[in-house]
Formats: structure tokens, C-alpha cells, sequence
């Protein structure tokens, strides 16, 4: 299977869609990752969230991200995502894993939860899939809401993504969220570049700085094109969460994206 595919052809399917996701993983028995694996994100997710935490996994879809994180030391992960059917999928095959909980639920209203439930979410293709379904803009400020709203003060939520910050920083930087942003660009998977010598991963786990206005540096030259991001935002300890509002405020929120990078 394809480790490369990403959402950025949403124009064609529609990935915000519960009935288009059932529909893929009746298909698709066994396991995919969407961007990258674990092995590549553990610098970062290792940094930022102790094994202790309580974690979300917010659309865990058939990945092995999670079984990778246990295996790694992760005693608490609750999984959740919209398809009933990677769900029961899931929780049949991880039964053996205590660490590992599943349960069915959209992102957009995880009322389940009470508030600052979380010391962590992870997301790892999840808000892009909201991208590309109708009403996207709310959609992504529902989802936000609560993820801010679950997080413990000083929580993380790490977003793993194509979305650079033209795309992702007008949703993730909200004065109602108060999120401290921290952002990492990585290579797809495999990816070479022109001439053959790769770049050491040491340069990769270096923060890139993002201008007040939310965007890369000028001067800066993506060696991949095609590049994941990965937004580490910590929730930090003055927000306060019975401000978050379920929709956007904001007339001018990019609506559905259709991009392709
Ligand atoms: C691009 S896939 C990523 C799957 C997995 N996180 C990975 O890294 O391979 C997006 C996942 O989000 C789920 N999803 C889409 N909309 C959702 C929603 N509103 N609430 C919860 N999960 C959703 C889909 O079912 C799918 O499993």
C-alpha cells in the first residue's frame, strides 16, 4: 500500500465523511498509517508527552501509531473515530492491550469527555480530513473547541499534517485557545533528495520559527515540497475554556480546502 498517499486530493473523496470512512476500512482489513510512522514521530512525541499521560487519539482509523506507543511505554491511550467500523475493528484486535481503549465518536462533539480530561491529544491526519468535508471551517473550530476544551492546563495536542501554516495557523492560533505553538517540518517517508545525500534528522528536530504573522520565513526552502508539519501546541495555564465557542467568529476562516501541494 501507498505510504505516501495524503489527503490533498480531497476534491475527489470526500474525507470528512463518516459513511466514505466505513465504507474504506470494510475495504481495507489490517493496518495503515496515514504521513508517517512512529518510529519517525517518537523524537517528538517522546519530548512532549510523558508515558504517564493520558493520551487521545483522535481519529485512530486503523494505524498502528497507538500499539506503537504502548509498545514504547504509553500505559493510557483512549482512541476514538467516527467509523464504527475501525472501531470494532480495533478494539477486537487490541483486546490483548489494556493500554488501548476505542471507542466510536466525532471529533466535532466528544461531550462524552468531561473537561480537562486529557494530558494529551494526537492527531495524525485527523483535522486534514475535516479540511476536505463540507462546512470545514466549522467543522475544524468544533474540533478545536474541544480538543482545547479537553485538554488539562498545560496539555499538548500535537497535529501531524500537510497543512502549512497559511493553512493551519488562522485555525490553530485563537486568542479563545491561548495554545503556545511550536511547529517541526518533516520529509515524507523515503523522500531523497535531488543528488542523493539526505539531510540529517538532527536538523529536523529543530523548532521552525514562525513570523507574528503566522507564517513560514521568507528565506525559508522546503527540501521536500511535500513536507508534514507537525504543530506541538501546549494549552497554556490561563485559558479559559467557557470561553471556547462551538463555531466560528471569524467571517474570514478559509473555507474547504481542495488544494493539492
Ligand atoms: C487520514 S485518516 C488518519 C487515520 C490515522 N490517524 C492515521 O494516522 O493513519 C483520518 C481518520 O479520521 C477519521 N475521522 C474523519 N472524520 C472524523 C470525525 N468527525 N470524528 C472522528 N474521526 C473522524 C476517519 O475515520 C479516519 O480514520
Amino acid at each position: 500500500m501507498n505510504m505516501y498517499r495524503d489527503v490533498s486530493t480531497c476534491n475527489t473523496y470526500n474525507y470528512g465523511d463518516a459513511l466514505y470512512w466505513d465504507a474504506r476500512y470494510v475495504q481495507e482489513a489490517g493496518s495503515f498509517d496515514w504521513y508517517q510512522r512512529y518510529s519517525a514521530l517518537r523524537p517528538f512525541v517522546r519530548k512532549y508527552i510523558p508515558t504517564s499521560s493520558r493520551v487521545l487519539m483522535v481519529g485512530c482509523g486503523n494505524a498502528l501509531m497507538s500499539e506503537d506507543m504502548v509498545k514504547d511505554g504509553y500505559e493510557d491511550i483512549m482512541n476514538i473515530d467516527i467509523s464504527a467500523v475501525a472501531i470494532d475493528m480495533m478494539r477486537r484486535k487490541y483486546e490483548y492491550m489494556p493500554q488501548l481503549k476505542y471507542m466510536q465518536m466525532d471529533v466535532r462533539d466528544m461531550s462524552f469527555f468531561p473537561d480537562e480530561s486529557f494530558d494529551s491529544v494526537v492527531d495524525k491526519g485527523t483535522l486534514d480530513s475535516l479540511m476536505c468535508g463540507s462546512d470545514a471551517p466549522i467543522s475544524a473550530t468544533r474540533m478545536l473547541g474541544e480538543v482545547s476544551r479537553l485538554l488539562k492546563p498545560g496539555g499538548i495536542y500535537v497535529l501531524i499534517t500537510y497543512g502549512d501554516p497559511k493553512a493551519r495557523m488562522v485555525h490553530l492560533n485563537r486568542t479563545v485557545y491561548n495554545w503556545k505553538i511550536e511547529l517541526y517540518i518533516i520529509p515524507r517517508p523515503g523522500f531523497e533528495k535531488p543528488g542523493g545525500c539526505s539531510t540529517s534528522m538532527k536538523s529536523y528536530l529543530e523548532p521552525v520559527q514562525i513570523t507574528d504573522t503566522g507564517l513560514l520565513p521568507a528565506d525559508l526552502v522546503l527540501e521536500d515540497p511535500d513536507s508534514h508539519f507537525i504543530y506541538v501546541c501546549k494549552k497554556t495555564e490561563d485559558t479559559d475554556i467557557n470561553n471556547i465557542p462551538g463555531y466560528p467568529l471569524a467571517a474570514d476562516i478559509p473555507m474547504r480546502e481542495t488544494l493539492v501541494k
